[in-house]
């Protein structure tokens, strides 16, 4: 017994640190940042949706939330088809896109919240060019990803750096940066921008109720506190007798 309970104290930070090694940027979240989270909804909409699904969200729920009125939505997010009121879902079947990429797109309702913020910000900012890889790319926190780079347009292209370490006779290559070596439409700090947007918005995504909760959360302290005046009274009141 003692044994085990040793061995899964072990193994514990084994799982528990099992991106451990790579570096993950942090990325601010603001979930009242609405002019960002627009932003990002807006990348989303143009550069993910063709191949990710979100569907358990729905157009208006999130124009709602967000602060972006019906017409605009059907202006700059909707496609041919899409009605305010539908998810967002995509049109590329599974089984082809597993064709095509190797791996189907995974849904990215509720990402954020099983790989977390940083991890989504750093895997955006980690794309560089691989011959080796049928995209042309790998990816330093999700390697040999079968995502290509797709927002190269955006961001241009990175070359690794390396740095070698030596282990008695054996030399290892690391990456131990990236470069960009050829630029983008946007530079570097705007690119950080836009992804730090979308992570907003994958955020958001993952939990929109938040917004409604904290919200709801200072009213209920609110409410609380002016409870405290008369239940105060009150316990002076009851106990005035018994001293
Ligand atoms: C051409 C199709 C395509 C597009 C467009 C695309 N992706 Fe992906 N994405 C993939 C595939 C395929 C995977 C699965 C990779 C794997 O498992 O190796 C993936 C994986 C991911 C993952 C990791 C999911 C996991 O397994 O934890 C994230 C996060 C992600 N994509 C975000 C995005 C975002 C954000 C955009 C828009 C900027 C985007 N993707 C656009 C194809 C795409």
């Amino acid at each position: 017994m003692k044994k085990i309970f040793s061995l899964c104290l072990i193994l514990l930070p084994a799982v528990a640190f099992g991106n451990a090694g790579v570096h993950l940027e942090h990325v601010d979240i603001d979930l009242k940042d609405k002019p960002s989270l627009q932003r990002g909804a807006k990348l989303f909409v143009n550069y993910c949706l063709s191949c990710h699904s979100a569907s358990y969200a729905r157009f208006n729920g999130i124009g709602k939330d967000l602060g972006i009125p019906d017409d605009v939505m059907k202006k700059n997010m909707l496609f041919v088809s899409d009605k305010v009121g539908s998810y967002m879902r995509v049109a590329m079947d599974k089984e082809d896109a597993k064709k095509w990429l190797g791996v189907a797109p995974p849904d990215l309702s509720v990402i954020a919240r099983s790989r977390g913020s940083d991890w989504i910000y750093t895997f955006l900012n980690s794309f560089y060019l691989d011959p080796n890889k049928a995209t042309g790319v790998n990816n330093t926190v999700f390697k040999d990803t079968a995502m290509p780079h797709i927002l190269w347009e955006l961001q241009g292209w990175q070359r690794p750096v390396y740095s070698e370490s030596q282990h008695g006779d054996e030399t290892t290559k690391e990456i131990s940066g990236l470069k960009l070596v050829s630029p983008g439409k946007m530079s570097e700090e705007d690119y950080q921008v836009a992804t730090r947007d979308l992570t907003n918005f994958l955020t958001y995504l993952g939990e929109p109720a938040k917004l409604v909760r904290k919200k709801v959360g200072l009213w209920v302290i609110l409410f609380l506190l002016v409870l405290l005046v008369p239940a105060y009274l009150l316990k002076k009141e009851y106990w005035k007798d018994v001293k």
